[in-house]
């Protein structure tokens, strides 16, 4: 997390110098022409690299590739790769607890700071979970797991959490179909560059 902050915050600046000058040279001036054509340094990105960055899955499971896994075998991937840090059976960490529900599943985290966010209480959507699991872990490998294994673990996790049941198979076509908990918890941020919510 924080080496994420670093990076952004890196380049937060140049980014922001760059849309200042598109600004400047937009107000009334004429455009310079005395750029080179190559700052010699760079190339073009090739259909190919934009392809291994493009792995963003949506809430609707568009991304979602081919493939698809089971509770049982996540359960055994989970046991060799996800355990030492989450525990177990996902409650005891020493890392961030990923199994719970609150009774009614009810959604007191604004008022109750002593919650502890889960999978099962707290995220909006089952497709995040193939999304986030393939992008960031296990912490040490991120990017190492197969397909299969991917949505294998988001079985398993699924029903760890009480959501499917053991002989659930998830693919691109039924987990956009797993109803979460806190789906309808949140709201769209569509402000436009203000700090009020509309
Ligand atoms: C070396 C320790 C480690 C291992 C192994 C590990 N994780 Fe994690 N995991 C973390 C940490 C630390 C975080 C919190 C990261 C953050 O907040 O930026 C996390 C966060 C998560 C989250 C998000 C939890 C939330 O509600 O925000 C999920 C889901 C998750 N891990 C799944 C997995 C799975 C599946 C595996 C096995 C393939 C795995 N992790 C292996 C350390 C680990």
């Amino acid at each position: 997390m924080v080496r994420l902050r670093r990076t952004f915050s890196k380049y937060a600046l140049p980014a922001a110098a760059v849309v200042m000058l598109g600004c400047a040279s937009g107000q009334g001036e004429s455009p310079r022409h005395d750029a080179p054509d190559s700052f010699g340094f760079g190339q073009l990105a090739t259909d190919d690299d934009i392809r291994a960055l493009d792995i963003d899955i949506m809430p609707d499971g568009t991304g979602l590739p081919p493939g698809s896994g089971s509770v049982e075998h996540g359960q055994r991937i989970y046991a060799a790769k996800c355990a030492s840090c989450h525990g177990p059976t996902g409650v005891e960490g020493p890392y961030d607890v990923l199994v719970g529900r609150i009774p009614n599943d009810e959604f007191p985290f604004a008022n109750d700071r002593s919650f502890r966010s889960t999978i099962g209480n707290y995220w909006p959507y089952a497709t995040t979970l193939y999304d986030y699991i393939y992008r960031t872990m296990p912490f040490e490998a991120p990017g190492s797991l197969a397909t299969d294994e991917i949505y294998s673990l988001v079985a398993a996790l699924l029903f760890m959490n009480d959501l499917v049941p053991a002989d659930a198979v998830m693919d691109a076509e039924t987990l956009p179909q797993v109803v979460m908990p806190s789906r309808d918890r949140f709201v769209a941020d569509n402000r436009r560059g203000g700090p009020e919510i509309r």
